[in-house]
């Protein structure tokens, strides 16, 4: 008998029994966690890929319902086939490396989609997004991009795929300091580019006076817009900068160095350039939320 033989043995046994549990235990607590560990990096499901939002649910009924409400009620008249467009924006990005999308992917789309803007109804916006679409709105003879089909119908969307799979990435996308080539990113620039080149006439663009600069040339109307105007169908930009009517220090206008820098961009590629701060009926539609503003009285001085 071993159990009890003398009191100091005993004591030893226990000393040693209560090691091995703490081993054990420690052991087990090792394997469970590397077992967690593992299987999280072997499954990119419960590991978002990318740092950006995931594909926008509901992409599909959200775009194909934009789409027939645009062909429909917005513009009657346009004869699109919506189911089409919708399988060849998918095809553009589905199955591919959300990372190394290119011009050529979306061409398809694009080409299908496309359709004329009449003269002097282009307006360009940076940083005016709210305003510049409320103008729009009851002001139909300016369209921006998202008036048109294309912008109407991805207008604040996100999508992206993965090369390993043929479904939409509802997960997370990458976003756009995580690679330039992303889906959306790609796409905006080349239905910008699309819009700037069909333009002809009277351009008009909506920048924001209330930020340090109204002009970015890194905005993509900067970057893209403004150098796929066309000098032979554009003869002149007509430039709109807003402030706000509330708290709206005037960071920038018409007088500022940002503006300079976009005049000579325009001038230099044979177009001609006004500039405007607060074009009176855009101002209109901001005093309707603050009509005891200063700005907003019918004797302004
Ligand atoms: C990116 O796409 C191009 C053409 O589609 C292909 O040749 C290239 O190997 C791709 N690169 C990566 C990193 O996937
Ligand atoms: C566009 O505007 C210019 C200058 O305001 C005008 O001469 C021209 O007739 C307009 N074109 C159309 C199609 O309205
Ligand atoms: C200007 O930009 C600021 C910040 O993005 C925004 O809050 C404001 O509404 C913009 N103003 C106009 C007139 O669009
Ligand atoms: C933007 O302007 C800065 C100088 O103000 C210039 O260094 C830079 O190259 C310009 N970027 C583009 C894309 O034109
Ligand atoms: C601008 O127009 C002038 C004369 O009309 C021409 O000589 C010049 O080459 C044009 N410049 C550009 C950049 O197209």
């Amino acid at each position: 008998m071993v159990r009890g033989s003398s009191s100091r043995g005993s004591q030893k046994c226990r000393c040693l029994l209560l090691g091995l549990t703490v081993i054990l235990i420690l052991g087990a607590v090792v394997v469970f966690a590397a077992m967690i560990f593992t299987r999280r990096r072997d499954s990119p499901a419960e590991l978002p890929q990318w740092k950006g939002r995931g594909s926008t649910p509901n992409l599909k009924e959200i775009m194909l319902g934009r789409c027939f409400t645009y062909i429909r009620m917005v513009n009657p008249e346009l004869g699109k086939d919506c189911l089409k467009i919708w399988e060849t924006f998918k095809n553009a990005f589905i199955c591919k490396n959300p990372c190394n999308i290119t011009e050529k992917d979306y061409q398809p789309v694009m080409e299908l989609a496309a359709y004329p803007i009449p003269c002097n109804k282009t307006l360009l916006w940076s940083k005016t997004s709210e305003l510049a679409h409320k103008y729009t709105k009851i002001q139909d003879n300016l369209l921006t991009l998202e008036n048109m089909l294309l912008g109407y119908m991805a207008d604040g969307l996100t999508w992206c795929g993965s090369p390993s799979s043929s479904e939409i990435d509802y997960q997370s996308c990458p976003r756009w300091d995580e690679c330039a080539n992303n889906p959306s990113s790609i796409y905006w620039k080349m239905a910008s580019k699309i819009f700037a080149e069909a333009a002809c006439g009277v351009v008009h663009a909506m920048l924001n006076g209330s930020i340090s600069h109204a002009f970015v040339n890194s905005s993509i109307f900067g970057s893209v817009e403004i150098h796929h105007l066309n000098p032979k169908k554009v003869h002149l930009m007509k430039i709109w900068v807003m402030h706000d009517i509330i708290g709206g220090q005037s960071s920038d206008s018409c007088s500022g160095s940002s503006i300079k820098q976009l005049k000579s961009i325009v001038e230099g590629r044979n177009i001609s350039f006004s500039c405007e701060d607060d074009h009176r009926s855009v101002q209109l539609i901001q005093c309707v939320a603050h009509p005891e503003e200063p700005a907003c009285k019918i004797c302004r001085n």
